[in-house]
């Protein structure tokens, strides 16, 4: 999938809507990215989320997660410096900055251990060395606590805005590129471009379009529901009715009485139930660096037997209508019963041959938990009522124009008799309940069918009675759909989510849906010989379910699905779309009727649209040419250390060794932007986007035209090779990535800004910020998960067993420590860090070394550099450069939910625990044997 679902926050992709807060968050597609910032990388979810957001807020923050890479031509570029030694003598300074020299020095005291540094006096090193003067905290002890040493006077002067659970140095970047982005935005002329017009011309003008149909929205309002309306009175079209009068088998208390009344306005979400958002989304981000889990046993995958399911039977008729509607929707984001996906096919010989996928369908709350709470779903319930009876009030206007056109029809017969007899019919069929067409039979006919407001016929309900009751069935339906899926850590473990079959055996598996035609309505010249089918058991489930489920209600589910995707896209007065949000405000835990901000909205809007067309502008304005090169180069210097390395690496063996060499060898580091489409390109990016039509005033047919456009790029990726020139990400996306079936590891421009990177900065504050984010990523690559891949991307054991075991051992000995790790809850109370579900990301922050290590080894090659008014040695300014970057404020309730949770740890010990374990910052700083900062031996963990 080689598009970048891109950043949301606040409103979303187009396919979802997952927002949230107000940091543009990236999100990829690939299903196996590794993301180094757990936080939003939900675009498959959000997908599947259907919508409704999810609480990412919280997470806003960002942690990185970054994975690394190298690539093949990278053997023949070593580093220039002749001999690259594995094992480097450091130059370390004893030099322990005081309490109180610190913020009053001058340069000349400098200790280091390198002859007379040069004063960098270039604006960026003065703003640079302002920032880190005004991030530490000197009366605190470095070898005591090292992060508050580094970022206390950070933390003093900043606090969290009130709509968020976190906010740190990562969300300073998000917002400094945003407002590139608006700069970008503000700089395009307002008119439209002329004839002589160039094709970056016209592009700029796409991108204002849309930004402008977005912001504009007194005219969505005015709109109101009209688009939207226009969608569903399709599905009706092709699938039939979801309003029926009166609605067969209504036994609405059976339906409902489990939840119903359960929710009041005072009613907060749990801790625990933000935890289970928070989990899907950071399992799938587990998914995406392949990590296994150590529990997990792949023998234990069940299995599907397509025997079992001969026992359903659908009429072809049904079957027919399901396919189309399926298809119709899945054509526009939406997901619904099942889930297809493109995806690289890692389990097989090549990994890049983009193959399907079969996922479960995903319900309209943020996870399973959620669907067995009360008083979420009464809520989720009268949302669904909202919404259905909004639409139903509108298809009961429809139906007069219907009786119109009917009555036309039949105004164009010649016999006069027969036209008697037909109006006479009519009449009647108008006034009997078995009226067939789908438009409610209340006798109002000015379009208001609010509760309460039909006609009072015996056989009569009241519309929003009668909705009411088909919504509780759609949320029994919709639980008993995500009930039967598996849990996150089994979909999103590889080891148990490939499970290839003939293509004939999932449509016999599924006899509701007539799989061949699905696929060829979307994919005409490919025919795929197998699907891969994350959880085989769901197949049986999902038919058993569909059998049973009367059509009017799935016709309501459908309907609900295409509402809770596309919604969001109204006007924020249009009543769909203030029930989402209503939903929206529950989950995420913002204040009821909190206004969401717009630019923020449209800004993510504008990314997801055509984020390639910003991204180039992004890195006109904000990343040069000179960055770029730098950017690799270090990445390289990276790797090669690493590389060098390996051999000497005692846990290893010799075989074990070779293997892992050839992987960091291959794998392919992209820094910047894609070259697909050629993001520098202008003519590259018009035709990226050709197909896709802009119009001022119509922002809903903008977003839902980008859907359409950018789901048959997908598919029509299928059964071919990835184009190893695109990208997950946006150019001005504030993340990175390690893809283990692609070995590549991606480091956007967005990225590579402060503080993680200036190339103005002198190395060792380059090296160990954004060097530090490259070296987690290339350690991702050989943690427990990586080591799953080999070093062309396909799922395979690759160490030998006793290779496997011992770096087990080291792996044990790092989530034994992390596990006494913790923060503490709103009663001060000690949360204690999952070291087993930190594992990978603990391993990947271990990974400082190497990014220490290529610094001295490029170091001795350039002259040292010292920055105006720190007295620290270059060794020192490399770590709290490291420890910056992690400067964070979190809620206790955030932090709490996200140790349950994130596979990151807390940023606090991602600084101070991977310091702990690494002898090259004891010496930088001379921290005693035994003293915080530099525990005793036996409790520290080295793996590289
Ligand atoms: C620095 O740390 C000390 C000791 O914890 C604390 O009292 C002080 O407020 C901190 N100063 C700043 C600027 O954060
Ligand atoms: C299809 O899946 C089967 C396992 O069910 C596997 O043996 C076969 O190699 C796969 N074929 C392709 C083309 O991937
Ligand atoms: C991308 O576009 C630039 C500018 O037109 C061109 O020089 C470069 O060769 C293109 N790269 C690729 C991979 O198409
Ligand atoms: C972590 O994993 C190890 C090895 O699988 C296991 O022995 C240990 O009990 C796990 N710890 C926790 C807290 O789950």
């Amino acid at each position: 999938m080689a598009q970048p679902r891109a950043s949301t926050d606040q409103e979303n992709a187009p396919l979802l809507d997952n927002d949230h807060d107000h940091d543009a968050h990236p999100s990829s597609s690939s299903p196996f990215a590794k993301i180094f910032s757990p936080s939003r990388t939900l675009s498959f979810f959000e997908k599947v989320l259907g919508g409704l957001a999810v609480l990412l807020l919280l997470l806003t923050g960002v942690f990185v997660g970054l994975f690394a890479g190298a690539e093949g031509t990278l053997k023949k570029e070593r580093q220039k410096g002749g001999k690259v030694e594995w094992k480097t003598e450091y130059h370390t300074t004893t030099a322990t900055a005081t309490k109180t020299s610190v913020a009053t020095t001058t340069v000349g005291s400098v200790p280091t251990g390198k002859p007379d540094p040069k004063l960098c006096l270039t604006p960026e090193c003065v703003t640079l060395s302002a920032s880190i003067i005004k991030s530490l905290n000197t009366s605190i002890d470095p070898c005591d606590d090292f992060y508050e040493f580094a970022t206390g006077g950070w933390a003093a002067a900043n606090s969290i805005p009130a709509d968020k659970g976190l906010w740190g140095a990562f969300s300073e970047v998000q917002e400094n590129n945003k407002k590139t982005i608006l700069k970008i935005l503000d700089a395009i002329p307002a008119s439209k471009p002329g004839k002589g017009a160039t094709t970056d011309e016209l592009n700029l003008a796409k991108l204002k379009a849309v930004y402008t149909s977005c912001m504009d929205v007194d005219t969505l309002n005015e709109i109101g529901r009209k688009p939207f309306i226009e969608l569903s009175d399709h599905v009706v079209d092709i699938f039939g009715p979801f309003d029926l009068n009166p609605a067969p088998g209504s036994s609405f208390v059976d339906e409902a009485q489990e939840w119903q009344g359960a929710y009041d306005e005072s009613y907060a979400v749990s801790d625990e139930l933000l935890a289970s958002a928070e989990k899907v989304s950071a399992l799938k981000e587990a998914k995406k660096l392949g990590r296994a889990l150590a529990h997990l046993d792949r023998s234990q995958a069940p299995k599907i037997d397509a025997t079992d399911v001969e026992e359903y039977s659908f009429s072809s008729e049904r079957r027919q209508k399901i396919t189309k509607t399926l298809a119709w929707l899945d054509a526009r984001g939406v997901d619904a019963l099942v889930n297809f996906e493109i995806e690289g096919d890692a389990g097989g010989e090549d990994s890049q041959v983009q193959s399907l996928w079969l996922y479960q369908a995903f319900g309209g709350l943020p996870s399973k938990e959620y669907y067995e709470e009360a008083p979420i779903l009464d809520l989720y319930q009268s949302v669904i009522t909202g919404i259905l009876t909004d639409i139903a009030e509108h298809t009961s206007v429809r139906r007069e124009k219907s009786k119109r056109d009917f009555l036309d029809d039949i105004a164009a017969l010649e016999d006069e008799a027969e036209l008697d007899a037909l109006i006479e019919k009519f009449d009647d069929l108008v006034e009997s309940a078995e009226w067939p067409w789908p438009w409610p039979s209340d006798g109002d006919n000015d379009g208001k069918t609010s509760p309460g407001n039909g006609h009072h016929d015996t056989d009569d309900e009241p519309v929003g009675k009668r909705i009411e009751k088909l919504a509780a069935k759609v949320v029994k339906f919709e639980r008993d759909i995500v009930r039967a899926g598996a849990d996150p850590e089994y979909l999103f473990n590889p080891h148990f989510s490939y499970n290839p079959y003939a293509t004939e055996k999932v449509s016999k598996a599924l006899p509701f849906l007539d799989v061949p035609s699905y696929l060829s309505s979307f994919s005409p010249r490919v025919f795929p010989t197998n699907i891969t089918v994350t959880h085989p058991p769901y197949l049986k489930s999902i038919t058993k379910l569909v059998e049973e489920t009367p059509d009017y209600v799935l016709s309501g589910y459908f309907i609900t699905r295409l509402a809770l995707t596309h919604g969001s896209a109204l006007g924020p007065k249009v009543t769909i779309r203030q029930e989402i949000r209503r939903l929206q405000e529950v989950l995420r835990g913002i204040k009821k009727g909190t206004e969401e901000d717009r630019q923020d909205v449209c800004l993510a809007r504008v990314d997801n649209i055509l984020g390639f067309i910003a991204g180039k502008e992004f890195v006109k304005e904000a990343f040069s040419p000179e960055a770029k090169k730098d950017g690799e180069h270090i990445i390289r210097n990276i790797v090669q250390a690493f590389s060098d390395k390996l051999p000497h690496i005692a846990w290893m063996d010799e075989e074990s060794a070779k293997a892992a060499k050839l992987k960091a060898e291959s794998l392919i580091p992209k820094v910047g932007y894609p070259l697909y489409p050629n993001t520098t390109n202008p003519e590259s990016l018009q035709s990226w986007y050709s197909r896709l039509t802009i119009k001022e005033n119509d922002f809903f047919g903008n977003v839902l035209r980008s859907t359409l456009v950018e789901e048959s790029r997908v598919w029509l990726g299928l059964g071919r090779q990835r184009n190893r020139d695109s990208w997950e990400m946006y150019p001005q996306t504030v993340n990175a990535y390690y893809s283990p079936p692609d070995g590549e590891i991606v480091f956007p421009a967005g990225i590579l800004q402060p503080p993680f990177y200036s190339q103005a900065w002198p190395a060792h504050l380059r090296y160990g910020a954004f060097g530090a984010v490259a070296a987690h990523e290339l350690t991702h690559a050989f943690d427990n998960s990586g080591s799953q891949y080999d070093e062309k991307g396909r799922l395979r054991d690759w160490w030998t067993k006793d290779t496997v075991k011992n770096f087990e051992e080291r792996a044990q000995c790092v989530a034994k420590q992390y596990s006494k790790y913790y923060v503490l809850d709103d009663q001060g109370k000690k949360v204690y860090v999952n070291g087993n579900l930190t594992n990978g990301e603990d391993i990947g922050d271990s990974g400082l070394a190497q990014a220490f290590l290529a610094w001295k080894q490029s170091a001795d090659l350039s002259e040292p550099q010292q920055l105006p008014g720190l007295p620290f040695s270059e060794e020192q300014l490399f770590f709290l450069a490291f420890a910056r970057v992690w400067a964070q404020l979190t809620r206790p309730a955030t932090a709490v939910s996200r140790v349950r949770t994130d596979p990151h740890s807390p940023p606090y010990w991602r600084a101070v625990g991977t310091l702990k374990n690494l002898d090259a910052f004891h010496k930088a700083f001379g921290c005693k044997a035994g003293s915080n900062m530099n525990p005793p031996k036996k409790e520290q963990c080295e793996l590289w």
